[in-house]
């Protein structure tokens, strides 16, 4: 696992969008995975400003989503299709249909489930997973206590997850759905780059136990550790409890720059 500690969310997305640029030169039918929320929304801004200047395309790309809230109406704002539409896909150009979602409308959610699953092999599998990580150490929406051979699948929120996610609805916690389809660990496991954000000192204590702490599904993001290419971008505030934190720094300092993450 790689952790860089960098000054701010501006040089979070733009190292970020550099990694997804370079993919995208090397493999311009790329798979991405992509998460929702506020995290990846500097990567976001800039792969849009970068888009708008013509120096990236995601005209052959496609993309799949990490999660999605089970009964938020179609035309919900805060459907994690219509965020995700929103803050990212609606700015750049991949071609209509590209990016997917699991169905939170589904009436047989197992079999929704296995389909989205399905659709990520055919598709190759995903190249470059953005994640997030909540505060009670959650990626995707994978709570604690998730298998950490898990699937996508129907999944409950924690009260936590849905108190931080109170503020996309109108901080009413009852506002927030109770359930999700969410990849499962073994799922996000099975990408080939994952690039996980986290900014403020909110995120500390996951992000200590995510790059630090015992491998346990009571902190599933700490399943990384076994990733064969994890990239953790972190601010100051997040990296405030990492032990190993000036280890780190120097590491990347020394790091030639042309190596990428
Ligand atoms: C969103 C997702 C979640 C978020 C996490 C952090 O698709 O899967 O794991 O990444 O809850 O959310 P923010 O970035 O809003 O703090």
């Amino acid at each position: 696992m790689e952790i860089v500690i960098l000054p701010d969310s501006d040089a979070i997305g733009s190292l970020a969008a550099d990694a997804i640029g370079s993919l995208l030169q090397r493999k311009p039918d790329a798979v991405l995975g992509l998460a929702t929320g506020s995290s990846p929304l500097a990567i976001y801004n800039e792969l849009a400003a970068r888009c708008d200047a013509g120096s990236v395309s995601f005209a052959k790309a496609s993309g799949f989503t990490l999660d999605e809230y089970v009964g938020l109406a179609a035309d919900h704002p805060e459907r994690y299709r219509n965020v995700i539409d929103t803050d990212f896909v609606s700015r750049v150009d991949f071609a209509p249909g590209a990016v997917h979602g699991p169905d939170g409308l589904a009436e047989d959610i197992p079999s929704a489930c296995a389909s989205y699953e399905a659709a990520m092999a055919e598709a190759g599998g995903v190249d470059l997973q953005i994640l997030g990580i909540g505060t009670d150490g959650h990626i995707g929406f994978n709570e604690p206590g998730s298998s950490l051979a898990s699937r996508t699948r129907i999944k409950t929120l924690t009260r936590q997850t849905r108190i931080d996610n109170a503020r996309f609805f109108d901080d009413n916690v009852d506002a927030v759905p109770t359930h999700c389809l969410t990849q499962g660990l073994a799922t996000i496991m099975s990408a080939r780059h994952v690039v996980l954000v986290a900014t403020g000192t909110g995120k500390a204590e996951a992000v200590h136990h995510l790059a630090e702490g015992a491998v346990s599904a009571l902190w599933p993001a700490s399943i990384l550790q076994h990733h064969p290419h994890a990239t953790v971008l972190l601010d100051s505030a997040a990296a405030s409890r990492l032990q190993l934190a000036d280890y780190y720094r120097e590491t990347y300092q020394a790091k030639p720059a042309w190596q990428g993450i």
